[in-house]
Order: C-alpha cells, then structure tokens, then sequence
C-alpha cells in the first residue's frame, strides 16, 4: 500500500469517525440511506421535506468513504443541477463545510481531495449519459424530468443512467423526488430492486424559511393535489375524469409569453352564504404563439358586490379585454352586479347553448392538444379538474369557469391561427406579409380546407 493510499483510507475512516454525529444526529430515520442490499433508494416527499439535504449528505459520505469513485449527479435542467444539487442550500457544497469537493461548472465535475469525482448531467439532454460509467448516483425530482412521462423506455435519461450505473461491487442510486403519477415513478417505484422512505413537509416544517413554509402550505393545504405536493402521496388518477394531473404538468409553465387576448370568466352560480358553493373566476389569454394560457383562478366564496370587486380587479390587472359571465343563472344579474363595481367594464353575457359535457369535452381535447398551458399550479382548480366525471351531472363552479374562458378565447382562434401561419409563412419566404384585418375569416378556398390547415398551424404553433 503507498503512502497516499495509506493516507486516504486514514481520511476516510477519520471522516467515518466525524461525520455521522453531524447529519445522522439530526437526520430523521426516513432521511438515511436504508440498510440491506438495493439498487435504487426513493425517498418520496413533499415539498421541503428535506429530500435535497438527505441526497447531497449521501452522496458526500459515499465520495468521501470510497476513495476515487465516480458518482453522477442528474437534475432536470443543468440550472437545476448547479444551483440546487451542487450550490443550493442543502446542496453538496453547502452541507461538505470543510471538506467541500472543488467545482469546476465547466467541466461539470466536482473533485474530492481524496480523488472521488461527481459529474453532472442534465435530464433533458439524455445522451450525455450514454456510455459514462458510474459507481453512484444522485436523481433530483426525476418526477418532472422531461422524460419522465416515458418511463424507463431506451434511451430515456434514467434508462442510459441505470445502464451506466456498473462500477464497483454495489452501484447504488438515490432517487428524491415529489411524485407525480407519471411512468418513471410507477416504474421505479415498483421495482423489487427499490426501497422507498417517505416524508411530508410537516415533517420538516421547522426548518424551513417562513417564506416557503406559508406559500406552499397556503397554495396546497385543504387540497387533493396536496396530498401530493405536502404528504408526498402519488394520487391515482380518477376513472372518467377529463384532465389528468400528468396531463396538466406536461404542460405546465412558470411564465406566460405576451398575450393577444385576455378574459375573465366567472361562474357565479351558488350566489353567497355558507351554503351555497364559491363563485369560479378564471383568467386565461390566447398568447402570441397561438396556444391558450390559463393565467389566475380568482375564485372566491363572496356577497355578489364580492365576487364582483374580485372579478373586476382580475379584469384591471391582467389588463383584460372582457369579463365573461353564463346568462343561465341570472345573466342581467351577473352584468348589473359588476356594473355597481365599475360601469365601464366590458361585460359579455353568453347563453349556454349546449350543456356542460358538451362544452366541457372540446376544452379537454385542446389540453391534450397540448394547446393549453396553466402558469404556475392551480390546485382547487385542478383538483376539480382531475376528479370531475361527465357522470356527476353538475359541474363545480372553477371548472365551469374554465371551460367558458377557453371556448370565448377559440371562437376566433382558427381564424387567428391562419392568420398567423400566413404571417410566419411570408416571414420564412423573407416578403412583407400583407397586414390581414384581424377576425376575419379567409374569403376563398373551401372552408374545410382552411380549417384543417388552420388548426394544422395552431398545433404547429402551440407545440414550438
Ligand atoms: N433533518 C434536518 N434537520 C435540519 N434541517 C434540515 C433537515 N432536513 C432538511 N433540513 C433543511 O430543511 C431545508 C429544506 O430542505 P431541502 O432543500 O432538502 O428540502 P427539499 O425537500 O429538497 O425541498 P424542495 O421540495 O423545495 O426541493 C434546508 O434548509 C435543509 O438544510
Ligand atoms: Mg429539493
């Protein structure tokens, strides 16, 4: 054995001696690796349950007990993986102290003195994990990898990274996410090769920044969705229900781009007082790519002066072009009663002509278009949306909203989608496209022809 040999096994059993009173006195017990013989070790939890501290201590021990390994690091994006996995506050850097491993981000390498090496890689570009070889691995929220609705199919981040994982004579992976009911999580969570903790952000509550800790209990508490997000519970998905929850992550965004169009709906079919249901309010644009944007649920419980104020201060500041309201439970109601708020508010009432299924089946169709986007997580909404059956008879009132939104925003949306793929065509072909007067239907050719290549180019448009 040579001296540095000699030397780094000396650090190793002196770090074996040190660290454990650390993290293991405060770890709670689903926080630590598992004993027995596994490949993959899940821990599943809510949102702040500690999930990041517990992987990055892990993979800290594993670097700096075996001298010389190589261990990758996976995350959705590279920003993920640099400023949460590796800089983040419960990321590797953070919880080494003084035996933090040196970080080159341009070779996407970290170095531990003692010659153990982490590489990282971003889920969305799977190939850099085709061929690397890997004693460890550390998978942050694998839930919302891009792949993920793939499972574990060939050529898939997780696939080339299983496939890597083939070095030494226990290769062993953490895995630590908040579910989503997507492939990749029934995937690996039903293999026999997998063990699974499980952690809520109750759990860890008291370490949390008080910002965190009343978003996300103010965004989830009292809704299924939270059953995922805070409990870190994988929810079934409900027979017959329209939307399903992976349907809405797929296409979930942080940001909206500039919109064209921008309404309000409201449903205000239960009035007030306790027994009555709440009063849906839904903000949703058509952007300018041509896709719908589910922008804000401002629903509420209100007196009709209420839910009318709430309405017409979502109108002012979304900057939106109408307010939306079902003339069937009380049309002039619904506009008299936003008028006393504000007299010069654009006010639409519409007269359902068909009933909700019929109304509610096409809006679900454009979501699995994926022509509509929600920005950022709408709970109750989405809870009504994921659990509502056509067989319920009647509809709950944000879900009602909704519908009303999209179809007011896709009256126009062929034509305006033909326009704009005229407009791209002309710009491709480097002319000066001819300014169409906007709404106007195309004069000539068949309709039928103009249409399919109209909703041609809006799914073009919504899928770029
Ligand atoms: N057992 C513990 N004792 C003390 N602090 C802890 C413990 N577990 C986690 N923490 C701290 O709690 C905070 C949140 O932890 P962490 O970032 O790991 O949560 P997370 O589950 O990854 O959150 P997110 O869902 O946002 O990714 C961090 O400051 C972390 O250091
Ligand atoms: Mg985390």
């Amino acid at each position: 054995m040579t001296a540095t040999q000699d030397w780094l096994e000396y650090a190793a059993k002196d770090f074996e001696v040190a660290r454990p009173p650390q993290w293991r006195k405060i770890a709670r017990p689903e926080q630590l690796a598992p004993d027995g013989i596994w490949l993959t070790w899940a821990y599943v939890a809510g949102r702040g349950a500690g999930k990041t501290r517990s992987a990055a201590e892990w993979v800290h021990e594993k670097a700096m007990l075996n001298p010389g390994v190589r261990i990758a690091l996976v995350g959705r994006t590279p920003a993920d993986v640099r400023d949460v996995m590796i800089e983040g506050e419960s990321g590797i850097i953070a919880i080494a102290h003084g035996d933090a491993p040196n970080y080159q981000s341009t070779k996407r390498r970290l170095t531990w003195p003692n010659g153990s090496t982490a590489h990282t890689y971003s889920a969305e570009v799977p190939s850099q994990l085709r061929g690397p070889q890997h004693h460890f691995a550390w998978c942050d929220e694998p839930a919302a990898w891009t792949d993920a609705p793939k499972g574990d199919a060939l050529d898939t981040a997780w696939n080339n990274l299983v496939l890597g994982l083939r070095l030494g004579q226990s290769p062993q992976c953490v895995f630590t996410t908040t579910p989503k009911p997507n492939a990749l999580i029934r995937t690996i969570l039903g293999r026999r090769s997998t063990v699974v903790t499980r952690g809520s952000t109750y759990d860890n509550l008291g370490n949390l920044a008080p910002s965190f800790r009343e978003e996300v209990l103010a965004t989830y508490e009292g809704t299924r969705i939270g059953r995922q997000e805070l409990l870190g519970e994988l929810l079934d998905d409900v027979e017959g229900a329209l939307w399903t929850i992976g349907l809405l992550d797929e296409d979930r965004v942080t940001a909206p781009p500039d919109m064209r169009r921008i309404v309000v709906a409201i449903d205000p079919s239960g009035g007030s007082g306790p027994n009555n249901d709440e009063q849906g309010i839904i903000v949703a644009g058509l952007g300018i790519d041509g896709a719908l944007y589910v922008l804000a649920d401002r629903s509420c419980s209100l007196s009709p002066h209420g839910w009318a104020s709430r309405a017409v201060g979502a109108y002012r500041e979304f900057n939106a072009d109408r307010i939306i309201a079902e003339k069937n439970y009380g049309g002039d109601m619904v506009e008299s009663t936003i008028r006393q708020v504000d007299t010069n508010v654009p006010v639409k009432v519409i007269t359902a002509s068909r009933g909700k299924v019929q109304r509610a089946e096409p809006v679900a169709a454009l979501y699995e278009q994926h022509r509509v986007h929600h920005v950022g997580a709408m709970p109750k909404l989405e809870d009504q949306m994921t659990t509502w059956t056509p067989q319920d008879g009647t509809s709950p009132d944000r879900l009602d909203a909704l519908v009303w939104a999209v179809t007011e925003l896709t009256d126009n949306f062929q034509a305006q989608a033909w326009i704009e793929y005229m407009r791209r065509h002309a710009e491709a072909q480097q002319v000066t496209p001819v300014e169409p007067q906007e709404q106007t239907e195309p004069a000539v050719e068949d309709p039928a022809t103009v249409q399919q290549r109209a909703r041609d180019a809006a799914f073009r448009a919504a899928r770029r």
